[in-house]
C-alpha cells in the first residue's frame, strides 16, 4: 500500500481490520468478548470517532478512555503483555494498509496512549482499593 491515512474511510478500514484481529486474538480477544462483551460494529464506530479526533482534529469523541480501561482492569487485570500484544497488532495492521506521516503519527499516538492507560489504570485501581 502506498497511501497515507487521510480520511474517515481509511480509518474505518484500519479499525475494522484491526479489531477483527483483536477480537479473534487469544490474549486480548477475551477482554472484548467475555469481559466487556462489546458489539463489534459499535466498537468500530466509536473508535472511528476516537481516531478522527486524535489524528484529524475533529471534535467527535468526548468519553473518558482512562476510566473505561480502569473499569476493565478492575474486572480482569490489564497486564503489560496485553498492551504489547495490542500495540503489535495495531502497528502490523497500520503498516500493512498505510504508509506516510499520518500513519506514523497513528502508531506514535497509540503507543503513548497505551503508556498513559497503563500507568493510569494501575494508579486508579491502587487509589480505589
Ligand atoms: C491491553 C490493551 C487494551 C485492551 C485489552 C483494550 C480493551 C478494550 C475494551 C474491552 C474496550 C471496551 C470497553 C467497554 O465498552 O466497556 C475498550 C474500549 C476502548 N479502547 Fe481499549 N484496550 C486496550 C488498549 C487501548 C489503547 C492503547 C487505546 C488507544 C490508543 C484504546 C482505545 C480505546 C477506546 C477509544 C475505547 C472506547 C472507550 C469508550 O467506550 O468510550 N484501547 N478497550
Amino acid at each position: 500500500m502506498t497511501t497515507d491515512l487521510s480520511d474517515r474511510s481509511h480509518l474505518d478500514k484500519l479499525i475494522a481490520t484491526f479489531y477483527k484481529r483483536v477480537f479473534a486474538d487469544d490474549q486480548i480477544g477475551p477482554f472484548f468478548t467475555q469481559v466487556a462483551r462489546v458489539a463489534p460494529e459499535m466498537h468500530v464506530a466509536l473508535l472511528g470517532d476516537f481516531w478522527e479526533t486524535v489524528l484529524f482534529g475533529k471534535n467527535l469523541y468526548h468519553r473518558n478512555i482512562i476510566q473505561k480501561h480502569a473499569d476493565l482492569h478492575g474486572k480482569r487485570p490489564l497486564e503489560p503483555h496485553h498492551f504489547e500484544r495490542w500495540l503489535s497488532l495495531f502497528v502490523t495492521t497500520v503498516d500493512e494498509l498505510f504508509v506516510g506521516p499520518v500513519a506514523e503519527q497513528a502508531k506514535i499516538r497509540a503507543q503513548s496512549m497505551a503508556m498513559v492507560i497503563q500507568v493510569k489504570t494501575h494508579t486508579l485501581s491502587t487509589t480505589n482499593r
